[in-house]
Order: structure tokens, then sequence, then C-alpha cells
């Protein structure tokens, strides 16, 4: 009989409580305890852990399709490893996780988080020696090195495609744009994504310069008189401070092009999860399993070419762009980014679709 803990730290996202619900099932059908850590890292440091014991109630199918983390994902003033690093702590907060841990008698920990969780579990992951460290990807921002898809994003790419869907319909009425500012941090896939499926006017990505006047005489040129200009939080305009959507509506505006600026902000974290990402969620929480089965440990499951299967911790650290934390001593993320020969690029190329300046 194996004892396993579930945490989901980070940023929430749909399909968190799929994949909780996913893993305590094919858990018991082994014969296996499960515990839920409360908050993530928050939990483990407080004495007693924090932790729920799961049975057949604790998460009922039902349930498992909302958003949000039934387990939650912890507080942004809590100690964690962001907090610890800066006030000298990190040493101290390691040991009371290690700590934590040992008592919680775990055999296996899987860890639900982004980039950045799972950048810190590789960095700290003395914590987890002896135990088996299982990883699954989550995130609306889809910039997990080695993985072609993430949990969370499809529902995301959904939910900022329906708000877009109704934007565009007022946007027709009043003959008018709307600035649209997305999430995303410093990759663009979502925009990217929902871009495409909305049939965007021009989409602002971090990974592609742009040019204000091409953008503004692409606006001029469009068949339409109304649309959706789509742009990236992680984007950034010479000279220019704020938020990203607002200083390209100034520019429109300046120019003579009637617009509005719209924020979707964390509508595009929530939303029924879609069954792409249920589908997915199974999947990952089976790989998962699995590998406790075969006794795999500092791992993370991901796809690559529709195969789910695991893949080392290290290699995710490795594979990805390794950036320090100019603020923070002692943390290091591994990020992924749209590439350059991302067919998508293409195709909204091919739709008359605006993204940068890529000649
Ligand atoms: O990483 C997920 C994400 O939603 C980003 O896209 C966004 O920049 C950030 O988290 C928002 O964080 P918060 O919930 O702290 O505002």
């Amino acid at each position: 009989m194996k004892r396993i803990g579930i945490m989901t730290t980070g940023g929430d996202c749909s399909g968190l409580n799929t994949v909780i619900q996913r893993l305590y099932r094919a858990a018991s059908l082994r014969g296996w305890q499960t515990i839920g850590i409360l908050d993530g890292t928050d939990g483990l440091c407080e004495t007693p852990p924090r932790i729920i014991e799961f049975n057949d109630n604790t998460l009922p199918i039902e349930a498992a399709r909302l958003a949000g983390s039934f387990l939650h994902n912890g507080r942004a003033q809590a100690l964690n490893f962001e907090t610890a690093a800066k006030t000298g702590k990190l040493e101290k907060f390691n040991k009371q996780l290690r700590k934590s841990l040992l008592e919680l008698k775990l055999d296996a920990v899987i860890l639900i988080g982004g980039n950045g969780s799972l950048s810190l579990a590789w960095c700290n992951r003395e914590i987890y020696n002896g135990l088996q460290l299982i990883c699954i990807p989550k995130t609306i921002d889809m910039d997990i090195p080695l993985t072609d898809k993430t949990i969370g994003f499809n529902t995301a790419v959904q939910q900022l495609t329906s708000f877009c869907d109704q934007l565009m319909l007022t946007a027709r009425s009043h003959h008018r744009w709307f600035v649209t500012q997305t999430m995303g941090r410093d990759c663009g896939q979502l925009a990217l994504n929902a871009g495409i499926a909305i049939g965007a006017t021009a989409i602002l990505i971090p990974e592609i310069k742009f040019d204000v006047d091409s953008l503004i005489n692409h606006i001029k040129k469009s068949p339409t008189d109304y649309g959706i200009i789509l742009v990236s939080e992680g984007i950034s305009l010479r000279g220019h401070s704020g938020k990203p959507a607002d200083m390209i509506s100034r520019k429109l505006t300046a120019a003579g092009i009637m617009n509005r600026t719209a924020y979707p902000e964390h509508t595009q974290r929530v939303g029924d999860t879609t069954a792409a990402d249920r589908i997915l969620a199974a999947r990952m929480a089976d790989c998962a399993i699995h590998a406790i089965e075969n006794n795999e440990t500092y791992v993370m499951t991901a796809i690559n070419d529709c195969t789910c299967k695991t893949v080392s911790l290290q290699q995710f650290f490795e594979s990805g762009e390794v950036t320090p934390d100019p603020n923070i001593p002692d943390i290091k993320t591994s990020d992924a980014y749209i590439s350059p020969d991302d067919p998508l690029l293409d195709i909204a190329t091919d739709m008359g679709i605006y993204i940068g300046e890529t000649k």
C-alpha cells in the first residue's frame, strides 16, 4: 500500500480539480491512501501540516470539472520559496518542508504546478530525497518546456475566445476596435491561439517585434471597420509605460482609429473545464500513477507527439531558457516561448492577421 500526497501550487487554472479527482480515483483503485496538502507549500509550513485525507466523497465527479483548486494554491503573503529567498530564510524553509513531508509518511508527492513551481522543485530537490516526486504541468501560459500541452490552457483559450466573440458583436455595431489584453506572462501562446480562433485583426506577442505604424496601416486597410487587436500582457513599447493595451489604444486613438480597451483578466483562469482539458487531466493523472508504480522520481508528465510519458525534471529544467530572478537570490525558472517556426504563426499570417514584423 502506498500513501501519496497531492498539492497544487502557483496560479490556479481550470482542470486542477479534474486531475486531483482522477489521481484520487486511480490511487484508490490500487488500494493506496491519498492526502491533499492544503495551500501548497503554505500547508507544509504549518505544524502539524495542513492536509485532508481523501475518501470517495471528498471531491465528487460532478465537482471535478469546476475551476479553481479544491486544495487551494497558497496565499501570496505566506512564507514560500520566493519570500524565504528574499529574506534569507530559504534553508530554514526547505528544512520545514522536508520535516513535514517525513511526518506525513508519504511514499510519493504529486505536485501540480507551472514552470515556476517545477523549477523550484528541481532546484530545491533535496526536500524530496527518499520520496517519489512526480510533477504534472498546468498553466494557462503554455510556457513549460518539453510538453506540447499543459492543463488549463485549452479552457483559457476557450474563455478568451468566448469573451472576444461577444466583444466582436458590439464592435461591429459601433464601427470600432477593441484592444484586448490577454494574460500569458512573457509567452504569447494564449494570445496567438485565441487570436486565430476569433479571427483577430492583429495579435501582438512578446516573441515578435511589432511596428506601430505597420499596425495602424494594417487596421486602416482592413476589409472591416471593426475587429479585435489582441495584445499579450508581456509586450512592451519603447518609451511607454503602463498596461500594454492602454499604450496601443492611445496610439490608435492618436491615428484616428476609434477603439476601446477590454481586460478579460482572471476570467481566463476559470470556466468549466473543457473536454480537452479533462481528457488531458485524465491522461496526465494516469501517467503519474504509472510513474509511481514504476518507482520513478523527479519526473514530469508530458505530451509529445500525442503520447503522454514522463520526462526527467532535470531535462525539463535544462531544456528551457533558464532565467535567474533579478530581484530574488537563488530563484531560477526555466521558460518556453513560441518558436519562430511554430506553424500557427504562418496560419495567422495567411489569415491576414498582423502578428508583427516577421520578415
Ligand atoms: O501564470 C498565470 C498567470 O495567470 C499569468 O498569465 C498572469 O500574468 C499571472 O498569472 C497573474 O497572476 P495573479 O493571479 O497573481 O494576478
